[in-house]
């Protein structure tokens, strides 16, 4: 069995357990840190967590030296590996004109309406091959890792067919096959009705829905080809009562459950918090009256600041009021070519701090625990702490607070991810 010991960890984040549940209000800000660290990975597992005088001490590891390798972290900053929950890695080509049509003046919807958006990237995806895709979605896997992400979920939604959903979940899971990471993959089907059921722009929405129901969740939990399944509900995509058709026929295949909600407009939160879903991303547009219900569950809220950046809004989810009334916070990516083409956990993190005014401390632990509990993976990821995954990453930085402030570099030097170790300190 593989060992590895990282020594001389300037500052180790562990956020190590602060009591049960996803972090809320305080909680999110402790990070648990150990200067002068070490921690010990043995089978892809972390064995022990403490400073590197007492790891030295240990009389099985200086029994046991030679065979461990060792990793000298020269004093820099080690973070659980980051765990990006909102990912849609499967798409062919770059959105170019959806991008320059932006700039001069059209928004995200405006240029939807027009053909362009999530349409546009179903072609280039039913056209292509599985491992054209495999290869694809491997690609971004090793960008990830290389920007410290351990964990990533991965959805479908560019096929919008039968044959094309499934091929993309396909694909994701055969690209997370040769990654040493880890994938959940998610089903999203529901994430626009393809241009075969807009009859004269008339949408025939409801043919999509049963289609989504009826024939795709079926193969989906047959084949076991996603863990969960999501919905994009909001205006122009899927409405409250398609988004509950959806939830209920997934809830009856045993699929678990999240949602993008209130992107472009307000959605009341009760009726999907019914279906307990692991996590309700985007949340740019919440009714207050919706925060003490949401505060009262261990849904997580996911912000992914990535997407009003780069769609260039000037407001951002209102991560203060989030906290305040005690929701469970997780940050993530949302890299998709739509609306945030970037796989950079530190990115989103920054723009966390800059326009959403989360301190670095609390972004650090929503990129992380608050991550892997809106993958309902909080068991064996998201904190360093004896008996989790070994999945870790250390940083070109001495202060855990330079991660989010060096913004738009990655100084990512080393990922380890279910103990392998992968970059260049390496
Ligand atoms: O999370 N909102 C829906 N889905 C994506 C955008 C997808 C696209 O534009 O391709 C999002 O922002
Ligand atoms: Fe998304």
């Amino acid at each position: 069995m593989s060992a590895t010991l990282l020594v001389d960890i300037g500052q180790l984040v562990t956020l190590r357990s602060a009591g049960d549940g996803p972090r809320r209000g305080a909680s999110l800000s402790e990070l648990g840190i150990i200067q002068d660290a070490a921690v010990l990975c043995i089978g892809g597992k972390i064995v022990s967590v403490g400073t590197t005088k007492d790891a030295l001490r240990d009389p099985w590891l200086k029994k046991n030296r030679k065979k461990i390798v060792e990793i000298d972290c020269g004093g820099r900053v080690v973070l659980p590996g980051f765990v990006d929950s909102h990912t849609h890695p499967v798409f062919m080509q770059p959105r170019l004109v959806d991008f320059e049509k932006r700039i001069s003046g059209a928004s995200y919807e405006e240029i939807a309406e027009a053909g362009g958006g999530i349409r546009s990237s179903i072609d280039g995806v039913r056209k292509a091959s599985k491992s054209a895709l495999t290869q694809k979605v491997s690609a971004v896997l090793a960008d990830l890792a290389s920007h410290g992400t351990t964990t990533v979920e991965a959805k479908s939604g560019y096929g919008l067919s039968l044959e094309s959903e499934m091929k993309s979940l396909e694909a994701i899971r055969a690209a997370a096959h040769e990654w040493p990471g880890t994938v959940v993959p998610t089903f999203l089907g529901a994430h626009a009705v393809p241009p075969e059921y807009r009859v004269h722009s008339q949408e025939r929405s409801q043919q999509y829905v049963d289609l989504v129901c009826n024939e795709m969740l079926p193969v989906v939990a047959k084949r076991k080809l996603a863990q969960f399944v999501d919905v994009f509900s909001d205006r122009g995509a899927f409405s409250a009562e398609e988004t509950a058709q959806i939830f209920a026929a997934a809830e009856r295949h045993h699929l678990a459950l999240r949602a993008h909600v209130g992107q472009l407009s307000e959605m009341r939160l009760g009726p999907l918090l019914r279906y307990q879903p692991a996590s309700l991303d985007h949340m740019d547009y919440v009714n207050d009256a919706d925060l003490p219900a949401l505060a009262q569950t261990d849904t997580v809220a996911t912000l992914v600041p990535g997407a009003n950046y780069f769609l260039g809004l000037s407001r951002y989810p209102d991560a203060r009021r989030f906290i305040a009334a005690g929701v469970a916070v997780a940050l993530a990516t949302d890299y998709n070519p739509g609306s945030s083409p970037t796989l950079s956990m530190p990115m989103a993190m920054s723009l966390a701090c800059t326009h959403m005014k989360m301190s670095p401390a609390e972004a650090i632990a929503a990129a992380t625990i608050n991550g892997a509990w809106a993958v309902r993976l909080a068991g064996s990821k998201g904190s360093v702490e004896a008996g989790k995954d070994a999945d870790l990453a250390v940083f070109e930085d001495s202060d855990y607070r330079e991660v989010p402030y060096w913004f738009g570099a990655n100084r990512c030097v080393l990922t380890i991810m279910n103990g392998v170790p992968s970059g260049p300190l390496w």
